[in-house]
């Protein structure tokens, strides 16, 4: 059965009591069965993991070649600093979805620079946990696509 890991870095955890003006009251769990729910509708697994840690984060991405047909990455603040992130998603060439809940181009200007950005297929940012959902169908389509040529 096809898979996608959706992958959250730091502070993420924290959703549901987390500044939930900017990142919605729904916690991570509801988050992530959200995304389980919406794969196993599809018809694909989805698989989740979340970590405080850069390098916990790296490991998993190296981890989804060869497993995963993409990955669904919102790196929390790793975003706009983690070189090493945009490295081991370039490293690894699995097709990776950068998803923000909120719209990072409309806030601070720390925000608005993501390396992460330099290597995902592409970004979705400002639509809550629906990006998730939308980046989990962006996957889908690109498999499928590319199945078919
Ligand atoms: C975030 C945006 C980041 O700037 C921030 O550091 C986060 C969450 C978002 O989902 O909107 O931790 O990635």
């Amino acid at each position: 059965m096809k898979s996608v890991l959706i992958l959250n870095g730091p502070n993420l955890n924290l959703l549901g009591t987390r500044q939930p003006e900017v990142y919605g009251a729904e916690t991570l769990a509801m988050v992530e069965e959200a995304c389980r729910a919406h794969g196993a509708a599809a018809g694909i697994e989805v698989s989740c993991f979340q970590s405080n840690h850069e390098g916990a984060l790296l490991d998993q991405i190296h981890a989804a070649k060869g497993v995963h047909i993409g990955i669904v990455l919102n790196a929390g603040a790793y975003t706009h600093t983690s070189v090493a992130l945009m490295d081991a998603i370039y490293s690894v060439e699995v097709p990776t979805v950068e998803v923000h809940l909120s719209n990072i181009h409309a806030r601070e200007s720390f925000r608005h620079t993501s390396y992460i950005s330099r290597a995902a297929i592409g970004q979705i940012c400002g639509f809550g946990s629906f990006g998730y959902l939308m980046a989990i169908d962006a996957l889908l389509q690109r498999q499928l696509r590319n199945e078919a040529s």
